[in-house]
C-alpha cells in the first residue's frame, strides 16, 4: 500500500431542505460580501436561486450575482468574475449549480486571491498561493467538484480545456439536497453518473497492489451507481436513488477511492478534456465514448485487474480465462452505457472525427500531460492517436 494524505475539509450538509441553511452557514464565515455564481438558467427556472437569495437576505448578507456559466466553463467569464469581485470587495464565493459553476468559482477565487493572470495556473506557469473560500449548493451529481481540489476551465483562445488541482480550492461546505437534481434531463443524469463511475475507475485502474479496503469501497460505489442510475432512467423522481448517486459523486472524487494507490491512471479523462474543448460535449458522455477504446488498448498491462473489475463490478462469472474475463467486463460496460443512452463511440454523439482533429487533440493532450499520459500503460502521442481512432 502506498503512503497517502486524505484531506477532506469540506463540511457536507446533505438531505431534503438542506439549501435553506445556506444563509446561516455563510453568516458563520464572517465574510463581507458574497459572489453568488450560477449557470445558464436551471437554478432560476426551478426557483432555487430565489430561495437562496431569500436565505442570504434573511441573514443580512451582502452579495452580488454573476450568472451565465456554461458547461465546459469559459475563461472569459472567470476574468469577468475576478474583475467583479475585486470591484465589489467580494471575499466569499457561493456556487449554485454543478461542476461547471463550482469550477468557475474556484478559478475566480484563485484569480482574486493569488493575483496575476489566472490562466497561468492552468497553463503550468505558476502555482496559486491563495484562493477565496468557495462553497456550493449542488444541483447535479457528477463532477465531484463540491469536495475536490480540482477545477477545469476552457480557454476560448485555442479551445484549450485544462484542469488545475490545488488543496487551496477545496470547498468550505457543500449543500446537497438530492431533490434539487430531480429537474435534470435524463441525458445529464446519465452523463453525470458516468463521470461519477469514471472518477472511481480512473483510480481503480492503477499500477499499485495490496489495497483491499480501497478496492472494496470502489467496487461498492461502482455497483451502487450502476444500479441506481438504471432506476433513475425509469423513475427520475426516486429520492433514494438520487441520494445514492449524489453521495457517490462526492465520495468518488474526494480522494477516498485513491487512498493507498498511486493515484490512478486518468488517461480517459485527459483524452476527453480535449474532446470537450473542441466539441463542447457533456463531459460524462465524452468519457463513455472513449473509455472502452482505452481499456481494450491497455488491458494487457494489467489483465488481472480488468478481470477483477469484470467479476466484482460487471457481474461476469469468475474462474475463466483472465483475458477473456477482462474483455467480457469491458464489453459489459459498453452494454451498460448503451442501456442508459450513453455513447461508446464519438460518432454516437453526432461527431465525425477527422484525422486532423485527432492529430490536434493528441498534440494538445500530450502537451497538457507534459509527457506520457497515464500509469496503466503510459501513452505516447501515437498511442493517443490510436485510442482516438478506435473511439471514432
Ligand atoms: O447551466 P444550467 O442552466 O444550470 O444547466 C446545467 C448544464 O447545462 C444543467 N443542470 C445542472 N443542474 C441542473 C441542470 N438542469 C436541470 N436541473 C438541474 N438541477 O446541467 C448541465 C451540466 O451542468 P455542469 O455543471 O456542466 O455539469 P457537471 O457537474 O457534469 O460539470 C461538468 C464540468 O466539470 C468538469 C468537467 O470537465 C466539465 O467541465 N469536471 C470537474 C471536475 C472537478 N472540478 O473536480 C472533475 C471532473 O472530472 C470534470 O472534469
Ligand atoms: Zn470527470
Amino acid at each position: 500500500m502506498e503512503n497517502f494524505v486524505f484531506n477532506t475539509p469540506t463540511k457536507v450538509i446533505f438531505g431534503k431542505g438542506a439549501e435553506n441553511q445556506v444563509g446561516a452557514l455563510i453568516k458563520a464565515q464572517n465574510c463581507k460580501k458574497v459572489l453568488l455564481h450560477y449557470g445558464s438558467g436551471s437554478a432560476k427556472r426551478s426557483g432555487l436561486l430565489d430561495r437562496i437569495t431569500a436565505s442570504l437576505q434573511a441573514q443580512g448578507i451582502d452579495f452580488v450575482e454573476l450568472g451565465g456559466v456554461v458547461p465546459n466553463p469559459r475563461l472569459s467569464l472567470v476574468y469577468e468574475g475576478v474583475a467583479l469581485c475585486k470591484k465589489e470587495g467580494v471575499d466569499f464565493i457561493l456556487a449554485v449549480g454543478g461542476g461547471s459553476v463550482i469550477d468557475s468559482a474556484k478559478a475566480i477565487g484563485y484569480g482574486v486571491a493569488s493575483g496575476g493572470d489566472v490562466w497561468d495556473f492552468y497553463n503550468f506557469k505558476r502555482e496559486a498561493t491563495a484562493c477565496l473560500p468557495v462553497a456550493s449548493v449542488l444541483t447535479i451529481a457528477a463532477a465531484g467538484s463540491e469536495m475536490s481540489d480540482a477545477s477545469v476551465i476552457t480557454n476560448e483562445d485555442g479551445w484549450i480545456k485544462r484542469g488545475y488541482s490545488n488543496e487551496l480550492s477545496r470547498p468550505v461546505f457543500a449543500i446537497m439536497n438530492p431533490e434539487l437534481t430531480m429537474t435534470l434531463p435524463a441525458y445529464q443524469t446519465a452523463s453525470g453518473c458516468v463521470d461519477i463511475m469514471m472518477h472511481t475507475m480512473e483510480r481503480y485502474f492503477n499500477k499499485s497492489d495490496n489495497m483491499e479496503l480501497t478496492d472494496g469501497i470502489s467496487e461498492v460505489i461502482l455497483r451502487t451507481v450502476k444500479k441506481n442510475v438504471a432506476i433513475l432512467m425509469q423513475e427520475p423522481e426516486n429520492y433514494n436513488a438520487r441520494a445514492e448517486v449524489m453521495w457517490a459523486g462526492s465520495l468518488s472524487h474526494n480522494g477516498l477511492t485513491e487512498c493507498g494507490t498511486d493515484g490512478g491512471d486518468w488517461a480517459t479523462h485527459k483524452l476527453e478534456h480535449e474532446l470537450g474543448g473542441l466539441f463542447d460535449i457533456a463531459h460524462g458522455a465524452g468519457l463513455a465514448a472513449i473509455w472502452s477504446s482505452w481499456a481494450r488498448y491497455v488491458y494487457r498491462e494489467r489483465p488481472q485487474r480488468f478481470a477483477q473489475f469484470a467479476v466484482n463490478v460487471m457481474g461476469i462469472a469468475p474462474g475463466g480465462d483472465t483475458d477473456k474475463t477482462a474483455l467480457a467486463g469491458i464489453a459489459a460496460m459498453e452494454d451498460f452505457y448503451h442501456s442508459i443512452d450513453m455513447p461508446t463511440r464519438v460518432s454516437e454523439m453526432g461527431i465525425t472525427l477527422t484525422d486532423a482533429q485527432i492529430e490536434e487533440m493528441a498534440e494538445k493532450c500530450y502537451t497538457s500531460a507534459q509527457g506520457p499520459l497515464g500509469v496503466v500503460k503510459p501513452l505516447e502521442k501515437a498511442d493517443m492517436i490510436a485510442i482516438y481512432s478506435a473511439a471514432r
